[in-house]
This record gives structure tokens, C-alpha cells and sequence, in this order.
């Protein structure tokens, strides 16, 4: 494929999201949030009635093959309801990492993944971009935080949403998601044989934006 990706995976609120939005800004290049595909995928699967098990796996495939997803300004959209903020919530980060470790599940939203690598390039963003769905990338980033920078970060995120958190029960559910999908058998969270360790336990945003970059250049 001529159109260059450049993947960023690692594990939850370690900065990734932001990171690769502003390497998109930067590049010029589109830009795929993988995770919210598996929230979004999540979130139809309670709407269906469903639990997100592999009790289910067949029907939450058939829902995430055609997810009625409109990308819109920032918005999601499910069907015409706009699901921004109900995507968001830790429980539904959690259904989210339930329904991902069902393989059917995966393979359902493979397709939709690689239909964002469009010209001029894409930086995509997630736990198995560089390891199972952009493995010809030039260059992939693997991102990581101690557990105890990201609980801070998230819990900070929240509370200056105005949305009550307690830093413990953060730190254990980001743990626990870790654990989930560092240990399942399809796509496991890991670092690509070829990938660049980032660590931004002590880095800006600014400065973990600067070092990828100049991989970037290196990598053409
Ligand atoms: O990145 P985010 O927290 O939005 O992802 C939500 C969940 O979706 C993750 O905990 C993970 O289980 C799953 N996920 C995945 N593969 C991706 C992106 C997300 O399994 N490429």
C-alpha cells in the first residue's frame, strides 16, 4: 500500500488519543480512533439486549459489521443519535474491552479499519495497529505510563469535567482493562517486534509530539 500509516498503540489513558490527534494535525493525515469503534460496538450490543460475552459472539459480530457510524465535526453518530459522550464512560470502556476480545468481533471491524488508510496518510491509534492491522507501517509507536501517571491523568481529565472520581477505583479499572487485553488470545496489547518504545511518564505532549515526528522523518 502507498499510503503511509503511522500507528500508535498502548495500553488505556496513556496519552495516545491525544498524541496521535496531534500528529494527525501536524502530518495533515487522517486520523482512526480504533478504540471507539469497539466502544461504539459495545454500546449497540446493550442496545440490543445483549451482554457483551462469547455467548454472543455471532450476533455482537453481525452488529459491529454494520454499525450505522457517521463520524460528524468531533461527533459520533449511531444510527442519528449522537453517542460522543455515552461512548466515554468507563463502563463503557469496559464493554468495550469485552467485546474486543471476542475474535469474530474483530475480524468484523477489520474492513472498516483499513478503509481510513486514505491518501495523503493516516495515524491510527489503538492496541493492535502496528501488530495485526497496519503491519507494513513504517513506523509504529508504542505508547506507555506507569499505571500511577495515567490513573493521575485520567482522574484529572474527569474532574475538570465536572465528573466526581475516585484516583483508587481508576487505577485499579485501568489495570484491570490492561490485564484483559494484554492477556487475550487474538490481538493481545503488546509492542510490534518493530515498534519504538515511547514512555511519557516525564514528557509533555509537546515533547512526546517532537520525538515522534523525528522517528517519522527517519522512517522515510
Ligand atoms: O482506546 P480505548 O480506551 O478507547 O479502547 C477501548 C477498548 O477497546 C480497549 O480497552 C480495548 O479493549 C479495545 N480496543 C482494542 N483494539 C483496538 C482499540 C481498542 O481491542 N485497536
Amino acid at each position: 500500500d502507498e499510503v503511509p500509516v503511522l500507528c500508535v498503540d498502548g495500553p488505556t489513558a496513556s496519552g495516545k488519543g491525544t498524541l496521535a490527534a496531534e500528529l494527525a494535525l501536524r502530518l495533515g493525515y487522517h486520523y482512526l480512533d480504533s478504540g471507539t469503534l469497539y466502544r461504539v460496538a459495545g454500546l449497540a450490543t446493550r442496545r440490543a439486549g445483549l451482554e457483551p460475552e462469547p455467548a454472543h459472539e455471532a450476533a455482537i459480530a453481525d452488529l459491529a459489521r454494520a454499525l450505522p457510524l457517521c463520524f460528524d465535526a468531533g461527533r459520533v453518530l449511531l444510527a442519528d443519535e449522537d453517542v460522543t459522550d455515552a461512548i466515554r464512560t468507563e463502563a463503557a470502556g469496559m464493554d468495550a474491552s469485552r467485546v474486543s476480545a471476542l475474535p469474530a468481533v474483530r475480524t468484523a471491524l477489520t474492513e472498516l479499519q483499513h478503509s481510513f488508510r486514505r491518501l495523503p496518510g493516516l495515524v491510527a491509534d489503538g492496541r493492535d495497529m502496528g501488530t495485526v492491522i497496519f503491519p507494513d507501517a513504517p513506523l509504529k509507536v508504542y505508547l506507555t505510563a506507569s499505571a500511577e501517571h495515567r490513573a493521575e491523568r485520567r482522574h484529572k481529565q474527569l474532574i475538570s469535567k465536572g465528573i466526581p472520581a475516585i484516583l483508587a477505583d481508576l487505577r485499579a479499572d485501568l489495570e484491570a482493562r490492561d490485564a484483559r487485553d494484554s492477556n487475550r488470545s487474538v490481538a493481545p496489547l503488546k509492542p510490534a517486534q518493530d515498534a519504538r518504545l515511547l514512555d511519557n511518564s516525564f514528557l509533555s505532549i509537546d515533547q512526546s509530539v517532537e520525538q515522534v515526528l523525528d522517528w517519522w522523518r527517519q522512517a522515510q
